[in-house]
């Protein structure tokens, strides 16, 4: 059985301190909900944990089965078996979803996977999500829709079967049909034993996906780490408790942006 196990981790982006000392394991198996407000570090600490070479590890430790991740690459990362489904997809003109995923599984695997082997896999996944199977020649995620590069990642969690995946706010841009196959798919996955980190504001997929534990950050830090009737509460409540009864004051995003207020703008002077 896999186990990612996360210590102190402390990690920097263009200077600024994001993650201030997570503690987190997640083994096989598992499911967990992540929550918190917006701006208080899930992205990153899934950017974090796969590599992504903008944010800077100051301090702590993150292993997969007692190996040290920290000083591998990202695709050394995703062939020991981590996955992310990201946010905000990059769309890559030129390069062809089908080419980029027949890649990204021959990467993974020893022999490469013949031409008919890959495209059934290919065809049996898109019919699974419900997925037009032109979105599979078209460049990645040129042009797809909000809901069409979400199954487009889950596509790639199907066909890459990693130990644990991590799907950030996969359920933002689905429609209520699409978030049901969604949650299908990843239910199969639960069964094949997949540990999953979940990332979501709305408890509407824990519903249908039914976490076996449920974390909340705030101000980069893990708050709670309990079980699943959180999402509800929160669900309901907001964050307030944090506050009153885990006297945990929740900090705002920096309010530093460089306003131009309409009285000083440039446009009032030329108009005159
Ligand atoms: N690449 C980056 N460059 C500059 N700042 C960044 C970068 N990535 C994250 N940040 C900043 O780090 C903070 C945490 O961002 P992060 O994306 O982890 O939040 P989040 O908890 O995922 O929020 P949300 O719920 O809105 O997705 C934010 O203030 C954000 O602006
Ligand atoms: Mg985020």
């Amino acid at each position: 059985m896999s186990t990612l196990v996360i210590k102190n981790l402390h990690a920097e982006v263009d200077g600024k301190e994001i993650l201030r000392g997570i503690d987190l394991t997640i083994n096989e198996g598992e499911t967990v909900a992540v929550l918190g407000p917006n701006g208080h570090g899930k992205s990153t600490l899934l950017n974090v944990i796969m590599g992504h070479p903008k944010y800077i590890v100051t301090e702590g430790t993150i292993t997969l089965d007692g190996q040290d991740i920290l000083s591998l690459t990202t695709d050394q990362r995703a062939k020991l078996g981590l996955f992310l489904g990201m946010q905000n997809p990059s769309e890559i003109p030129g390069v062809i979803n089908s080419d980029f995923l027949r890649a990204a599984v021959n990467a993974k695997s020893e022999k490469p996977i013949s031409t008919y082997q890959f495209y059934k896999v290919l065809d049996k996944a898109t019919k699974e999500l419900k997925m037009p199977f032109d979105l599979a020649t078209r460049s990645l995620n040129e042009g797809f829709s909000g809901g069409e590069k979400k199954r487009n990642e889950i596509l790639q969690l199907m066909l890459l079967e990693p130990k644990i995946a991590m799907l950030d706010e996969i359920d933002s841009g689905l429609d209520v049909d699409a978030i049901q196959v969604v949650a299908d798919v990843i239910k199969e996955e639960q069964a094949k034993g997949i540990g999953f980190l979940v990332i979501s504001h709305y408890a509407r997929l824990f519903d249908l996906i039914q976490p076996t534990r449920a974390v909340v950050i705030v101000n980069g830090k893990v708050v709670i780490d309990g079980d699943p009737s959180y999402i509800k509460r929160i669900d309901q409540t907001g964050y307030e408790f944090i506050k009153t009864e885990l006297g945990i004051e929740i900090s705002k995003p920096d309010n530093n942006m460089n306003t131009v207020s309409i009285g000083s703008c440039a446009v009032k002077d030329a108009i005159k």
